[in-house]
C-alpha cells in the first residue's frame, strides 16, 4: 500500500446484504471503491455485534483494493492477530479502548498491517499527538460508533482541521467514519480529510442486481467534493 492523499472512499458493508458478501464486494469494486471498509463491533464497547476473524477471512479473496478493518471491541489487543492473520491491510482501534494505545499501535504495526488509531466525537485530536509516529491512518468518528445510518456530528470539522496541521508532513491517512453523504463529504474533505467511509449513502437504493446504483451513489459524493 503506497500512501497518497488522493480522496477515497471507502464504503462500509455494514449497509451490504449480509446473505451476500462476496458478490457486494465485488460490486462496489466494480462501481468504484477504493477500499473496503469491515466494522467489527463487540457488543460492549458499542452496543452492536458483527463479524469475527473467521468472517474477514471468508471475504478477503473478493477484496481486491484493501481491507480495512475498524475494530470497534475492547479489549482489543488479544484479538490483533487474528484479524492480521485474516488479511486485513489496515488495522483501526480506538484510542478509548483501552490503557495502552502506544502499545496497542506497535502490535498493529508488528503484524506488518498499517495501524489507525479511531477518536470517538468525545476525544480531543490532542488525545493522540504523542501517537503520530506510530500509526499510519487516524479515523474520526463524526458519529457516535455502533450503527450506520446516524447523523454527522459537525463539531468534527474542526478537529479534522485541528489534526491535518498536527499531521504536517507526516504519511498518515485522515479517515472520517460517519454520516457522509455528498452534503457532508465536501466539509471534511475540505477540513483535509483523505479517506472517507459511507455506508447507507454507498449502499442505498442498489443491489447486486442493480450494482450501477451503488457506482451513481459513489460518483455523487465525488463529485459534489470536486464541484
Ligand atoms: C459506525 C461505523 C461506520 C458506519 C458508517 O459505527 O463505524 O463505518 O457503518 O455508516 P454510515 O455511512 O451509514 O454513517
Ligand atoms: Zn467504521
Amino acid at each position: 500500500m503506497d500512501f497518497d492523499r488522493t480522496l477515497k472512499i471507502a464504503p462500509s458493508i455494514l449497509s451490504a446484504d449480509f446473505a451476500n458478501f462476496g458478490a457486494e464486494i465485488e460490486a462496489i469494486e466494480t462501481q468504484g471503491a477504493d477500499w473496503v471498509h469491515v466494522d467489527v463491533m463487540d457488543g460492549h464497547f458499542v452496543p452492536n455485534l458483527t463479524f469475527g476473524p473467521p468472517l474477514c477471512k471468508a471475504i478477503r479473496k473478493h477484496i481486491k483494493t484493501v481491507m480495512d478493518v475498524h475494530l470497534m471491541i475492547a479489549p482489543v489487543d488479544q484479538y490483533i492477530d487474528a484479524y492480521a492473520d485474516a488479511g486485513a491491510d489496515v488495522i483501526t482501534a480506538h484510542i478509548e479502548a483501552g490503557p495502552h494505545p502506544h502499545r496497542t499501535m506497535q502490535a498493529i504495526r508488528a503484524t506488518g498491517c498499517k495501524a489507525g488509531i479511531a477518536l470517538n466525537p468525545a476525544t480531543p485530536a490532542e488525545s493522540i499527538e504523542y501517537l503520530l509516529d506510530m500509526v499510519d491512518l487516524v479515523c474520526v468518528m463524526t458519529v457516535n460508533p455502533g450503527f450506520g445510518g446516524q447523523k454527522f456530528i459537525s463539531s468534527q470539522i474542526e478537529k479534522v482541521q485541528k489534526l491535518r496541521k498536527m499531521i504536517g508532513d507526516r504519511p498518515i491517512h485522515i479517515e472520517i467514519d460517519g454520516g457522509m453523504d455528498p452534503s457532508t463529504a465536501p466539509l471534511m474533505a475540505a477540513a483535509g480529510a483523505d479517506v472517507l467511509v459511507a455506508g447507507s449513502a454507498v449502499f442505498k437504493g442498489g443491489s447486486v442486481t442493480s450494482p450501477d446504483i451503488y457506482g451513481t451513489n459513489i460518483r455523487a459524493i465525488r463529485d459534489a467534493i470536486s464541484s
